[in-house]
């Protein structure tokens, strides 16, 4: 049975259209697996705290010397940590934002990296310990283009996204764009019709 973690952290509401062609997959992946469980991190609707002192202070405390405060950030932590172990399949709705993420989908990075529960140093480097077959799939939708042309070297979104699930070890990633949306109702349309196309591609290789 597939268990699927869907995160979205759009600004824009009912209009993102990260969220709208990300839940078009969701709802694909169910069709197709009709007792798959979803769980949804609307990041949106309900933000993280940045991380602060307390969650950084408290991974150098033995776990009986947290104060609340700590033990709460922890605890959140935790919480992020085990929807991704508990996954099969990762959706991740974002938003280009001044070039990178929605500041949510960032903090929700921030608590998922943590020495010892999703990675880990050892003599020889750095191990992810996110590992066992998961699959992840960035749907990102930008107002300009970045996939190719001048603005490439400007997407700070997929590059870090990228990155920072390899760190963890989540390495089988897929993505899913949606951009020149800033530049009409045309663009965007057909935007968003190639990103449905795309998903009705990965659909059928899945099936
Ligand atoms: C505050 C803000 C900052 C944005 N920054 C960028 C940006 O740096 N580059 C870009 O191409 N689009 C940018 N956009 C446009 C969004 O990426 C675009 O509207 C996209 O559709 C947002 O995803 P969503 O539809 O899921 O909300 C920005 C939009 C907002 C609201």
């Amino acid at each position: 049975m597939s268990r699927i973690l869907f995160v979205t952290s759009s600004l824009r509401g009912a209009a993102s259209l990260s969220t709208k062609v990300a839940t078009a997959l969701v709802d694909r992946l169910q069709t197709q697996s009709p007792g798959a469980t979803v769980v949804h991190r609307d990041l949106a609707a309900q933000p993280l705290p940045h991380i602060g002192e307390d969650f950084v202070a408290a991974q150098a405390v033995a776990a009986e010397a947290r104060n609340p405060a700590q033990q709460a950030a922890l605890a959140l932590s935790d919480t992020l940590v085990q929807e991704v172990f508990a996954a099969d399949t990762i959706i991740i709705a974002s938003a280009m934002i001044n070039f990178g993420l929605a500041s949510t989908l960032k903090s929700w990075v921030d608590y998922l990296l943590r020495a010892g529960a999703t990675f880990r140093y050892d003599e020889t480097g750095v191990h992810g310990l996110v590992t066992g077959k998961k699959k992840v799939y960035l749907v990102e939708a930008r107002g300009g283009v970045y996939s190719d042309g001048p603005a490439k070297a400007f997407d700070f979104q997929e590059p870090y996204l990228r990155h920072v699930l390899g760190f963890i070890g989540l390495t089988e990633i897929e993505s899913i764009v949606v951009e020149g949306v800033a530049y009409g109702p045309d663009v965007a349309e057909k935007a968003v019709a190639g990103a449905l196309d795309k998903i009705s591609t990965i659909t059928a290789r899945a099936a």
